[in-house]
């Protein structure tokens, strides 16, 4: 008997269309006649420069250790990471990717009930976990192809959980400088979370542009994430952050799952090897 899985997956998966990703560049190589090496493939951001001579030699001594399981916890990166940024470690939560960690955050915080805000040109990935998880997305008009932050703050209801913004954007290219971010995030509830998506953050150059992780201290309901498939040109690692600010100490101590690489106990049904060992290259 054929079965329709289709029909047996949760409503909101139901109604996804797949995301269509751009062609493989050994294919579209193949295709044409043309050397791989040729080929940027501009939509999916990836940094034409390729990781660096040391990234490479780490991830070289991290395949001598495929045999054992990874640390869960992330420990050495979460430690390296949380000296960088002048962080406690549980305020550091690992992820495959952001696409991964925005992913997570959606599950862990929005219900079927739930409103999620994000802007009509922004990154795919938020309304396709918002829909997944059947939750409702508020896609808000864009203002000259970037966020409208006053429309998106005036679209808060009592039934909005989350917003996403990513700054600079994909795949439109624009960025909001450090002060009409910080006067978007003096306008959300406290009650409702802010995800400020900087994958491309380290491309920014200037005083005027933001830090989402200085911002921490201020906003206790924002949630940075950081990513190193882009300006890192580590892509294929899936490794990415989230940054936040612990609500309170016991809120940490009482939802930290010792099985997991989050202190929010974001994945409860997961075991601790959902991230592969060559992650931590970025310290190594
Ligand atoms: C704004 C934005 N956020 C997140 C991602 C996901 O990056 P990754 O999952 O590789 O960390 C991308 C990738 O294109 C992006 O453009």
């Amino acid at each position: 008997m054929a079965v329709d899985y289709q029909s047996l997956a949760v409503t909101g998966v139901q109604a996804l269309s797949p995301y269509q990703p751009g062609k493989p560049i050994d294919e579209l190589a193949r295709e044409l006649g043309l050397n791989p090496a040729d080929i940027v493939k501009l939509a999916s951001n990836e940094n034409p420069l390729g990781p660096s001579d040391v990234a490479l030699k780490a991830a070289q001594k991290a395949l001598s250790e495929l045999c054992l399981y990874p640390d869960g916890n992330g420990f050495d990166l979460k430690q390296a990471l949380a000296n960088r940024f002048g962080v406690n470690m549980d305020q550091i939560t690992l992820g495959n990717g952001s696409n991964d960690v925005l992913e997570v955050i959606t599950r862990c915080f929005a219900d079927r009930d739930a409103e999620v805000i994000f802007s009509q040109y922004a990154f795919a990935v938020y309304p396709l976990v918002t829909q997944a998880i059947g939750a409702k997305g508020v896609s808000v008009p864009a203002r000259d192809w970037g966020h409208d932050l006053d429309a998106m703050a005036e679209a808060v209801t009592d039934r909005t959980r989350l917003i996403f913004v990513a700054n600079p954007n994909n795949p439109t290219g624009t960025v909001h400088g450090a002060a009409a971010i910080e006067a978007f995030l003096e306008k959300i509830p406290a009650n409702v979370l802010v995800v400020l998506d900087e994958a491309y953050c380290e491309y920014l150059q200037g005083d005027e542009y933001p830090d989402g992780v200085k911002l921490l201290a201020q906003f206790p309901n924002l949630i940075v994430c950081r990513t190193f498939s882009k300006a890192w040109g580590l892509a294929a690692l899936r490794v990415a952050i989230a940054l936040a600010r612990q609500p309170s100490p016991t809120f940490s101590t009482v939802c930290a799952s010792p099985l997991t690489s989050t202190p929010w106990r974001w994945r409860p049904q997961l075991p601790c090897w959902q991230m592969n060992a060559i992650w931590n290259v970025p310290v190594r």
